[in-house]
């Protein structure tokens, strides 16, 4: 893909970066000619997203298994790309999990699953690339989604981690500012072909009444949250922190409305038959 943005030695770290929208935004920074380094739990993901960064234009590639829930792992992973690529330019941290469910059939371990991975495993992240990252200079993106601030039937879960995550973004914004860190998130709206569309959007009708939803009348794309990512670590957003950035052709001037009420009806009518 052409990039206006070079990041020729510039190392890029992408946290959940082996699959959907995240190994997108690897990609990205890969052809414009970062060090690029990916982790996520599964060894065989982290691989083949390595084999592709090659190929993709990665003036280099390398990848770790970990899980962002255990804050050791990930510390380890932190001091290993650092050992191999020295300190962090840009940090994007993007490890999530989602299922719809309503909260009165989701068990306090589901709910609590969810923000451990999204929630937790944000500020678990944060905190290990902290000693590591480039001073001043560097950009974190946070990955959030609309569920920070819509709510959506379904979804308590997730509205909860994500509104948490964006407030992390906006207090260490203040708190890392001083030393030059940039801290911003990007919040992707529905994204083609991804595995959070699918488990959102599990057949083709309500795809459809979704997609009507969207001000801009389509979905959107991995390349365009992957091109919010590489402007806002770029040089051109020098001054821009703190802010969370929608990606979405404006689903959020709608609202969570017609999709959030399919999604409660589509989980009570599930229910109900089990019952
Ligand atoms: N509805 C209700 N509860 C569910 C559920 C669903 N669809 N899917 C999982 N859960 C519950 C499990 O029953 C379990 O609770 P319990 O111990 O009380 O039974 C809890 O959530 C944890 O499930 P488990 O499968 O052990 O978690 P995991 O750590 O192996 O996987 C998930 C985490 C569930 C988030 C899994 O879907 C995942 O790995 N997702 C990553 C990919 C993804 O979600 N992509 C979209 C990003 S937007
Ligand atoms: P995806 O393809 O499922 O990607 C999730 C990534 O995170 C994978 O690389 C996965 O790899 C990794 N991961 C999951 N749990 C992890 C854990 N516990 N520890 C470490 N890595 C973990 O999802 P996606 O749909 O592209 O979504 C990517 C991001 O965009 C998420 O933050 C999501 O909330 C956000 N988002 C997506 C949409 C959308 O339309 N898809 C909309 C709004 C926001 P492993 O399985 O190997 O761990």
């Amino acid at each position: 893909m052409a990039t206006v943005f070079d990041f020729n030695n510039k190392t890029v770290v992408v946290i959940g970066g082996t699959s959907g929208i995240n190994r997108s935004i690897a990609e990205s920074f890969a052809a414009a000619g970062a060090r690029v380094a990916v982790a996520s739990r599964s060894q065989d993901k982290v691989d083949d997203t390595v084999t592709a960064l090659e190929s993709a234009g990665a003036q280099t590639a390398m990848g770790i298994a970990f899980d962002v829930r255990d804050a050791m792992a990930v510390a380890e992973g932190f001091a290993a790309i650092q050992e191999a690529y020295g300190e962090i330019d840009v940090l994007v941290s993007g490890a999530a999990g989602n299922f719809p469910a309503l909260a009165a059939d989701m068990s306090v371990n589901a709910f609590k699953t969810v923000i451990d991975i999204d929630l937790m495993g944000t500020i678990h992240v944060m905190k290990a690339a902290y000693p590591h990252l480039k001073r001043p200079g560097a950009s974190i993106i946070n990955i959030s989604a609309p569920q920070s601030y819509l709510p959506y039937e379904g979804q308590a879960h997730v509205c909860a981690a994500k509104a948490g995550v964006d407030q992390i973004t906006r207090t260490l914004s203040m708190e890392w500012g001083l030393e030059g860190i940039r801290v911003n998130s990007v919040v992707p709206g529905f994204i083609d072909g991804t595995e959070g569309a699918k488990r959102l959007a599990p057949s083709p009708e309500v795809l459809k009444g979704l997609t009507r939803s969207i001000p801009l009348g389509r979905l959107g794309a991995c390349e365009d949250v992957a091109n919010a990512c590489l402007f806002l670590s770029s040089d051109q957003a020098s001054y821009i922190s703190g802010t969370v950035l929608a990606v979405d052709g404006a689903l959020y001037q709608r609202g969570s409305g017609s999709t959030g009420e399919m999604m409660g009806h589509m989980l009570r009518a599930a229910s109900a038959s089990k019952k």
